[in-house]
């Protein structure tokens, strides 16, 4: 028989990619996210109600939970730090313990902002989240870890993927002309990751190839945002033009990023980021071509 996933944050870039891998894959998938979708088969579920969440599971009985839900808008995390909280570390602890009382495992999703600068691996206690959104974030790895059950928790950096509004989208269709050229900041470092290279790794938990624990996933190389910018044109064939800048040349933003690297060291070397961004453009080259045919 099939084994049947419970998805939160369905609707989101990685979880709606998730979703449709694995049911391409022959999985039994039922997606949750805040509001219902009829279209894309996604029942409403505010993950920040206990009961409703955990009555909600414990119907369902899956073989796994996944959590792909977050409350990803750091520049309100912000001002809003308690809404940050509770989704981003009451849910997944409410998510870990229902997980515990049935005995499945529980895959949730972090991120490098637990750590402030610097180059860390899964083993790596030295926490410094530096704004609201990461401080809920290290908040929920601390929920899970404190309630048991099997967990896997995949942290990841910049993550990128298809119909989502992120830094590619930004670069690719922001106007830039030799007059006003894109402008983007070299000193704020990071590791970009492709949505289905994380989605091939949960895969290997899901598929009991890997242990329950914590696993960094992201490219193997460590570039600054204009470097990412000219990988991303690159990778497109878009000449535009495009200058490096400081942080300190812009407006200051609401809140502080880390600059630092994943350090992975329980997977065989992750892919660059070009590879990873050479990937991403064939899948939404593939995804365009089927739309237009399905609409012709
Ligand atoms: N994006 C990155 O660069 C990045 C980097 C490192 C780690 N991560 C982590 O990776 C995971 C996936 O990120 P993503 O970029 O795919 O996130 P995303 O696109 O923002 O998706 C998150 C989903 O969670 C839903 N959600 C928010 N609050 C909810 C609630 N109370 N109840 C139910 N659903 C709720 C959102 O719905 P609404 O849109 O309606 O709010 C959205 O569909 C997250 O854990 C994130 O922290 C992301």
């Amino acid at each position: 028989m099939n084994k049947k996933i419970l998805v939160f944050g369905a609707n989101g870039m990685l979880g709606a990619y998730l979703s449709k891998h694995f049911t391409e894959k022959g999985y039994e998938v039922v997606k949750t996210d805040m509001f219902d979708n009829e279209d894309n088969n996604i029942v409403g579920k505010d993950i920040t109600n206990e009961k409703e969440l955990k009555v909600f599971v414990y119907e369902q009985n899956p073989d796994f939970v996944i959590n792909c839900a977050a409350y990803t808008n750091v520049n309100e995390a912000e001002s809003k730090p308690e809404l940050a909280n509770t989704v981003n570390a009451k849910a997944p602890q409410y998510m870990a313990e229902i997980s515990k009382e049935l005995q499945i495992p529980f895959i949730h999703i972090s991120t490098n902002e637990v750590f402030g600068d610097g180059a860390y691996d899964e083993d790596s206690r030295e926490f410094n989240p530096l704004n609201n959104y990461a401080k809920s974030k290290r908040k929920g790895e601390e929920y899970i870890e404190e309630t048991g059950g099997i967990n896997y928790i995949f942290r990841t950096s910049w993550l990128f993927g298809p119909g989502a509004k992120n830094f590619i989208k930004f670069v690719t269709d922001t106007e830039a002309t030799e007059e006003k050229p894109l402008t983007i900041v070299k000193d704020e470092l990071g590791c970009p990751t492709y949505v289905g290279y994380l989605t091939e790794k949960i895969e290997g938990a899901v598929e009991s190839k890997i242990e329950p624990g914590i696993y960094h996933v992201c490219s193997s190389d460590y570039i600054s945002r204009y470097e990412f910018a000219l990988e991303i044109l690159k990778a497109q064939g878009i000449e535009k033009p495009i200058i490096p800048v400081e942080k300190n040349d812009l407006p200051p933003r609401p809140v502080i990023s880390p600059s630092n690297q994943l350090i992975n060291t329980k997977f065989e070397q992750a892919p660059t980021t070009h590879e990873m961004l050479v990937e991403y453009v064939s899948e939404i080259k593939k995804e365009g071509e089927e739309y237009s045919e399905q609409n012709r």
